[in-house]
């Protein structure tokens, strides 16, 4: 592009993000053969305002699915070109448009996640790629560049939500363009990078504060385990009777021995099968668990969450982690930070955003303690996948399980949870409410029905998975928009389907009280 000599100038010492195009910047609508297709993402130019205060802006695109469709490469530059005219128009400068104009099946060495353009970046501009991010919303945006230091930021956008199985647990994720460029700024100031904080929550655990942090489920608000008095601090902070016991997060597999009587070979099968990961096993305690921990009853339940900064949290503190999600008792869980500040700000010692949790659902909580394995809150890891490594596994739904304040095999199962303020209903089909124009409608996926109301889709992706990591995000959007309702479309039990019903089942009945 023009003006690349004075652009040149302004590199000093920068370091550089390097942004996919489509799906990240602009809506991804297959292949743009002219520029009044380009739709932005409502919070692109806000955040690349504010990305550009800190670093130079690159993009690199994949076009060959475009050359393939029988564009001419000066067609792909022109789109190229007219988008980073109305970035301009916007005060925004882009450093470098990097094309690949290749399908994947030519093998060129410039397609992501090959470092080629990042390399040529170094070269031409001296950007440090050890201090460079890469931003996009395919798990080959944020690849590029892995080996020489880049750091990948992952976008729900796009394709986001369909490939993020694929996405290494070290790459933070986020909904979008703005709340990744959000976290950036906020953890580029001395002492708030993600080490320091968490760090800095480790001192907190040890010291029996409260420490918000991020799960791949939800947001957790933790403390060290074995203090009972800096466990009742977290029934205070989220305002949580006591009779609802607390999960034990630990950081290797055998620092559960010590917090239970024995380990079952199921329960060994398990751990070893998935271990890190949102299953929560609850096994006969140990004399060393405080009895607050268990809600004075005789198990306790233990699991080993998969989110790097979780783990890395534990392992400093030394501790294992008592910690329930990161809401007030009865309300949506959070899976970003934002969502635990607006619940809980001024509760907490610490707070470490880690990006969005990836799953979106709380862990299975799974009693080992029954001749048959129950499962007491469907979640993350499915019904299908623990029978296929211990057989049969029986199902307790919230609605079978006793009433508030009885005493209960799983105290804390209460259907009135999960509850958004504005009543919502659960239905098999939501065209029942198509003529409503004051509802909020969650649909499973894309349709082409007409509603009155407004339509909010929470399987884009096509995926379940996808689907659920929109979830409490989508309903905490709704709840906030002033409907007069909210209906939410049942998926297929199946899967991840089954704890997705069962929270929107357990949100329905919470507004019905
Ligand atoms: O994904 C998760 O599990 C998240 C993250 C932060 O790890 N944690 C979470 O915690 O969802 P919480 O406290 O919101 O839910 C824990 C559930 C409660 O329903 C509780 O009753 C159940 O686990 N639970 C805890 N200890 C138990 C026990 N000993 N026996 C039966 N159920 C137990
Ligand atoms: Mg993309």
């Amino acid at each position: 592009m023009a003006g690349t000599d004075q652009k040149r100038l302004q590199t000093q010492g920068k370091p550089a993000i390097f942004l996919d195009r489509d799906g990240t910047i602009i809506e991804d609508v297959g292949t743009l053969r002219e520029a009044g297709q380009i739709a932005l993402f409502p919070d692109a130019i806000a955040a690349l305002k504010k990305l550009q205060e800190r670093f130079l802006l690159f993009v690199i695109t994949n076009q060959g699915t475009a050359v393939q469709a029988g564009m001419q490469r000066k067609e792909v530059d022109a789109i190229n070109r007219a988008l980073d005219r109305i970035l301009a128009d916007e005060g925004i400068a882009i450093v470098e448009w990097y094309t690949c104009y290749h399908m994947r099946s030519e093998q060129c060495s410039c397609i992501k996640p090959n470092p080629f353009f990042i390399e040529r970046a170094a070269g031409e501009y001296g950007i440090e790629p050890a201090a460079s991010l890469i931003m996009g919303d395919h798990p080959h945006d944020v690849l590029t560049g892995k080996e020489l230091g880049v750091q990948g930021l992952y976008l729900l956008t796009g394709h986001g939500l369909k490939h993020l199985s694929e996405v290494p647990y070290d790459i933070p994720v986020f909904h979008t363009l703005g709340e990744g460029a959000e976290w950036l700024l906020q953890h580029s100031a001395p002492g708030t990078s993600l080490s320091e904080m968490t760090a800095a929550g480790a001192a907190a655990i040890r010291n029996g504060e409260l420490v918000a942090f991020p799960t791949e489920t939800v947001y957790g608000l933790g403390t060290d385990a074995l203090n009972a008095d800096a466990a009742a601090r977290i029934f205070i902070a989220k305002q949580r009777p006591l009779e609802d016991p607390l999960i034990v997060h630990i950081a290797e597999k055998g620092d559960i021995i010590p917090l239970v009587t024995h380990l079952p070979e199921k329960a060994s099968l398990l751990i070893d099968r998935f271990w890190p990961g949102p299953l929560t096993l609850v096994l006969p305690k140990s004399p060393a668990v405080p009895d607050i921990i268990t809600a004075g009853g005789a198990t306790v339940a233990v699991r080993m969450p998969a989110h790097p900064v979780a783990l890395a949290l534990i392992r400093q503190a030394q501790r294992p982690v008592a910690a329930p999600s990161a809401n007030l008792f009865g309300k949506t869980s959070p899976t970003t930070a934002a969502h635990v500040t607006e619940q809980l700000e001024g509760r907490y010692a610490v707070l470490i955003d880690g990006g969005a949790s990836r799953v979106g659902v709380e862990s299975t909580v799974l009693s080992l303690v029954e001749e048959i394995p129950v499962i007491l809150r469907p979640g993350g890891v499915t019904r299908e996948e623990l029978e296929a490594v211990i057989g049969e596994v029986a199902v307790k739904s919230w609605s079978e399980r006793p009433a508030v304040g009885e005493r209960m095999a799983s105290p804390g199962m209460l259907p009135a949870h999960y509850a958004p303020a504005t009543p919502m209903v659960l239905v098999d089909d939501a065209a029942t409410y198509a003529d409503d124009p004051e509802a909020a409608i969650i649909l499973r996926g894309p349709t082409t029905r007409h509603f009155a109301g407004s339509i909010f889709i929470l399987g884009h992706g096509g995926t379940m998975a996808g689907a659920a990591a929109m979830l409490y995000q989508t309903l905490r959007l709704v709840d906030r928009m002033d409907f007069r309702l909210i209906v939410a479309e049942r998926f297929p039990d199946s899967g991840i389907g089954a704890a997705v019903n069962d929270r929107l089942e357990r949100a329905a009945a919470g507004t019905q009280d």
